[in-house]
């Protein structure tokens, strides 16, 4: 039977969110029901929302959410109701060039829920990266569903399903940030935070934070951070080179998504260091580059699309290094709200006044 759920939805570009009653199928073949137990507020929700993304109103936002896989349809074994999932949006296909490749986190044909959730006239609703988890029950493929330890609290794993993952995997698995190395950070806020907790849980011997705001280079210092720059009133680039015996760090990660950060960070690594993007620029940015210094400073400058993550690989062993007390995840959640108070958090997000605001539901 379907069912009848409480959700925020975007109805219309800026409008304000609502929470709405939505209807959720049964899960068809290979897709489950999770009951959502926490779902953290996201800058992609708010482009959503302000139509940044695409114009298929209504939205059903939220998609960094656990919860517990309440029913699963034909054919579906990896899990099983009852379980306690992270929800993901990168099930991977296990067909495409990329996985045959050996490369699933590259996978060029994810996979959500076939059927459409809707509102009660029968309006069909688009799930927020596939997901749409700002609700008290959602439907998705079951490959979106990552099954971790029960134990955690589901407000500290559903961070996991977007932007500390993509902090973490930026510094571990793009930047392959090994023991020893000196890492920059620009931009602390959350993504960048969790790129500094991911240094340092690889062996990072330094780690400079730096933003143009003293309030996030305080946070990012209980985050890992050794040094901290503030580039508004310093140089970041000849900061980094001199915390770094002039010479630069070996992986600069930029967590912001602009043109005049990005160059910092080209500019503040060591000669074949790497940079890392991970900040996610808008479509009318552009960046120029003497190319003579692009080929003369050598090394890599790479992407990250999700922390490259294989949630499969990555999800469990982050939430078991958590509970092991190496990774402290409970420091990204500043306040935990209700789902009518979405509108309310984005408001404090585009202030930067917290690292994550999560729905409890
Ligand atoms: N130089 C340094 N830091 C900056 C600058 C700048 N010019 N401009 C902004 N910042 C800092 C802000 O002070 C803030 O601490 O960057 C941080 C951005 O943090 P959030 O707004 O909390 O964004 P976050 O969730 O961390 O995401 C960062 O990654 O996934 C993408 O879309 C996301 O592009 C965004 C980026
Ligand atoms: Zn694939
Ligand atoms: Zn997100």
């Amino acid at each position: 039977m379907p069912q009848e759920v409480r959700a925020v939805i975007a109805p219309g570009k800026n409008e304000p969110v609502r929470v709405e009653t939505i209807v959720v199928p049964d899960p068809g073949p290979g897709e489950a029901v999770v009951q959502v137990q926490a779902c953290g507020v996201c800058h992609t929700d708010l482009h959503y929302k302000q139509g940044g993304i695409n114009d298929e109103f209504p939205f059903l936002l939220g998609h960094e959410a656990a919860g517990v896989v309440e029913s699963v349809g034909e054919g579906v074994t990896d899990v099983a109701p009852g379980d306690f999932v992270i929800l993901n949006w990168r099930a991977v296909c296990g067909q495409c060039r990329a996985c045959l490749r050996g490369r699933p986190w590259y996978c060029f044909d994810t996979h959500n829920a076939k059927q459409r959730m809707t509102l009660t006239d029968g309006t069909e609703l688009s799930p927020a990266l596939g997901i749409g988890a700002f609700a008290e029950k959602t439907l998705v493929a079951a490959g979106q569903c990552t099954k971790v330890d029960a134990s955690v609290s589901a407000a500290v794993a559903g961070l996991l399903g977007c932007g500390v993952m993509a902090g973490i995997g930026a510094a571990i698995n793009t930047g392959n940030v090994g023991r020893g190395d000196t890492v920059a950070v620009i931009g602390c806020g959350g993504v960048g935070d969790a790129a500094i907790a991911g240094s340092n849980l690889a062996g990072a011997a330094k780690i400079i934070a730096v933003d143009i705001d003293d309030r996030k280079l305080e946070t990012a210092r209980k985050m890992g951070a050794t040094h901290t720059v503030n580039s508004k009133e310093t140089d970041p680039v000849e900061a980094i080179r001199e915390l770094t015996g002039g010479f630069g760090a070996d992986v600069v990660i930029e967590a912001v998504g602009r043109p005049e950060t990005y160059k910092q960070a080209f500019y503040g690594r060591d000669l074949a260091g790497t940079v890392v993007l991970v900040g996610v620029p808008t479509p009318e940015m552009k960046l120029e580059l003497p190319l003579l210094d692009v080929f003369g400073r050598g090394g890599a400058l790479k992407s990250s699309w999700y922390g490259d993550c294989l949630p499969s690989r990555d999800f469990p062993m982050l939430i078991d290094l958590h509970l092991q007390g190496r990774l402290d995840l409970g420091a990204f959640v500043t306040e935990t709200i209700r789902l009518d108070e979405v509108e309310q958090a984005f408001e404090r997000m585009h202030h930067g006044d917290v690292l994550r605001s999560v729905v409890v539901l």
